[in-house]
């Protein structure tokens, strides 16, 4: 049976909408048990929903789907080195963020659901806004005044009632926690059912590579939630005993908000406050992850580590995408600047998967 369970006291609770934190303040993960049934999956057609016995929907009657995923794993060079990059701005949306959102609003719509809330720096907003629109649910999308006027337009296009919040990306969250109180949380953070769709992005690539598994995974981080459902992914196929090992997992921040690798550097189980300074990494320009402790654990189990990038590595990586053929974010290429850096110091057989998370067009301004 599926059930909420909370890694900090242990405690279980049954599935519930209103339920989007533990009584002890700890974030929930979800108790699930996926299977992998290859013949089934190959027949399927390719998009994340193949995988349909590891997303804990019941019905298929409340899948909401856009036939998003099974997004391209392209080759490509930097500096001599290969690597694999998995190319989710191809989403509906114009982020990876409709992974996590597609399964989310599936169970909302199941859970009979009428309205939700969220807040985000913008991309996660406008994946729920827009799932939330395929369904008929009522949202409301707390964003920070600053964020980009692309995805704000998104946002209100997908028929979302925009609240723009003056200050931090902290305080939007404070916001939406207290219009939680009466409506369900759709929180790409809080809620496990969000990363149970972005473990998604692992099974792709396992499939991608001919059912192998990379050596490493290098992924940008914010809240961390396509570096934890990427882990929890390679962590279901190793349970189903279908690989035998999990990547090493290596996050990427902007050196301008970089709790998590503070952390890891001073060897702390949790973020501690920092003082956060603009970025043109929007996206991942988040002081106090939810799941900070977690994603500590994840680097530390699986061999990985925490690499910052500065202002000036990020524009340039955005300039090499796009002679490359790829428009993506600042956010995005934030992580390609890590990846390069990255690259500098691997070892000369390593299979290396990143990826490309974001649309340019969103944050045009910025990018101009
Ligand atoms: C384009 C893009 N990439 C990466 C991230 C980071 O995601 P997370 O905060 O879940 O780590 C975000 C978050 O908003 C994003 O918009
Ligand atoms: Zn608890």
């Amino acid at each position: 049976m599926e059930r909420f369970f909370c890694p900090n006291c242990k405690g279980f609770y049954s599935l519930q909408p209103a339920r989007w934190r533990c009584d002890c303040g700890s974030f929930l993960d979800l108790e699930f048990e996926s299977k992998f049934p290859i013949e089934k999956i190959l027949k399927r057609s390719p998009t994340l929903w193949r995988y349909r016995e590891a997303i804990p929907i019941h019905g298929d009657q409340s899948i909401l789907s856009m036939n998003e995923g099974f997004t391209p794993l392209e080759e490509t060079e930097f500096n001599g080195y290969r690597v694999l990059l998995k190319i989710d701005y191809l989403f509906p949306t114009g982020s990876y963020k409709d992974r996590g959102a597609t399964v989310l609003i599936s169970k909302m719509k199941e859970w009979g659901v009428r309205m939700v809330v969220e807040d985000s720096s913008g991309n996660a907003g406008s994946a729920i806004a827009a799932y939330c629109a395929k369904a008929g649910i009522e949202c409301e999308i707390y964003v920070p005044e600053y964020t980009s006027p692309g995805k704000l337009v998104q946002i209100q296009a997908y028929g979302a009632t925009l609240k723009k919040v003056k200050g931090s990306r902290e305080r939007t969250a404070e916001k939406a926690m207290k219009a939680a109180s009466k409506i369900p949380y759709a929180s790409h953070c809080w809620n496990p059912f969000f990363l149970h769709g972005t473990k998604t992005f692992a099974f792709e690539v396992w499939e991608q590579m001919d059912w192998k598994t990379p050596d490493t995974l290098v992924l940008p981080i914010g809240h961390g939630t396509l570096f934890l459902g990427a882990y929890i992914g390679f962590k279901e196929l190793k349970e189903a005993g279908m690989i035998r090992r999990i990547p090493k997992m290596v996050g990427i921040q902007s050196a301008s908000c970089a709790p998590l690798h503070q952390a890891f550097k001073e060897g702390w189980r949790e973020t501690r406050p920092i003082e956060k300074k603009e970025t043109i990494a929007e996206g991942i320009a988040i002081a106090e992850p939810v799941r900070g402790r977690q994603i500590l654990e994840v680097i530390r189990e699986t061999g990985g580590e925490i690499l910052v990038v500065a202002e000036k590595e990020i524009k340039e990586a955005l300039k090499e995408m796009g002679r490359k053929g790829h428009f993506i974010e600042p956010t995005s290429a934030a992580a390609i600047a890590g990846l390069k850096k990255y690259l500098r110091k691997k070892r000369r057989k390593e299979t290396v998967v990143s990826t490309l998370t974001g649309m340019g067009l969103k944050s045009a301004g910025k990018v101009l």
